[in-house]
């Protein structure tokens, strides 16, 4: 995995917004995986801005987003889909029919999942998913002890993300928070062609460390990601303050692959290689 450590949140999402608008822009992603909470609103805000600038087009771009409550209508002021709209698809130039979201009001539950893994398929897979983490290391709503193969599907949200989205979308009252959710699966999230995880503050470092550092194990389903071959994480320093091997994080952060390449050009024009 790339890990790349900024100094605070702001440079944070200034760096994936970097990755999301190159990889959109150079034609690779035209099918993003996105999230919602407090993580990426600074990633947001800053494709807003791109956008507005001209640096970022929408318009052929397909969104799937990895989770919505279950019993909350897409207008709710607490949906994710309500959020979404606010924080992006209000204000650039994707066109609302290409934006698909897990239906959280829907009567049968099973098909919506299903469908939703075709909906994917049928665009030929997401491209680039970006990825939040929670405190107790889901990525989706992929709680401790969900399968690591798991497809998209219905998920009983564990008390410490019943207690942290009542602090920040539910004003704090944890008898607002649905129980339940749809999510994306951790085998759908693995089937992205790349990941992009975002993470800042000091209550993501245990899952953090945890994810990159640790076994891989359900119990941290965002772990599962050492088994995907393309993962750039950014993160702040606090959310990186537990990780043991950041040295070497550093060592190979963006520009050390162009190192080395010009590193071998020169030792093979020592060698008389052509
Ligand atoms: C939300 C999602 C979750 C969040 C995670 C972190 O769509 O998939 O995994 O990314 O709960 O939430 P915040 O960003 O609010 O700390």
């Amino acid at each position: 995995m790339n890990v790349i450590i900024c100094k605070d949140k702001k440079a944070v999402a200034k760096e994936a917004y970097r990755i999301v608008r190159d990889r959109v822009m150079n034609g690779r992603a035209k099918v993003l995986g996105l999230p919602t909470g407090t993580t990426p609103e600074g990633l947001y805000a800053e494709l807003v801005k791109g956008y507005k600038k001209g640096e970022i087009d929408f318009s052929d771009v397909h969104t799937f987003n990895l989770d919505e409550y279950i019993g909350l209508d897409p207008k709710d002021p607490q949906s994710y889909r309500n959020f979404m709209d606010k924080h992006l698809f209000d204000h650039v130039n994707i066109k609302k029919a290409n934006v698909d979201f897990l239906d959280g009001l829907t009567g049968d539950i099973d098909r919506e999942c299903a469908r939703y893994e075709e909906a994917i398929v049928s665009l030929g897979g997401i491209k680039l998913q970006v990825v939040g983490i929670g405190r107790d290391g889901h990525i989706g709503f992929n709680e401790p002890g969900t399968s690591l193969t798991s497809r998209t599907h219905m998920i009983t949200l564990a008390q410490s993300t019943i207690t942290d989205n009542a602090n920040l979308f539910f004003g704090g009252d944890e008898d607002k928070v649905p129980r339940w959710a749809l999510s994306m699966g951790v085998g759908t999230v693995l089937d992205s062609d790349e990941v992009l995880m975002i993470a800042f503050g000091a209550n993501k470092a245990d899952a953090i460390h945890g994810m990159l550092e640790g076994p891989i194990t359900s119990m941290n389903t965002s772990s599962a990601l050492q088994l995907h071959p393309n993962v750039t994480v950014v993160l702040d320093e606090a959310a990186a303050s537990k990780l043991k091997y950041r040295d070497y994080y550093h060592r190979i952060a963006p520009g050390n692959e162009e190192a080395m390449l010009k590193f071998l050009a020169a030792a093979r024009k020592k060698a008389g290689r052509r």
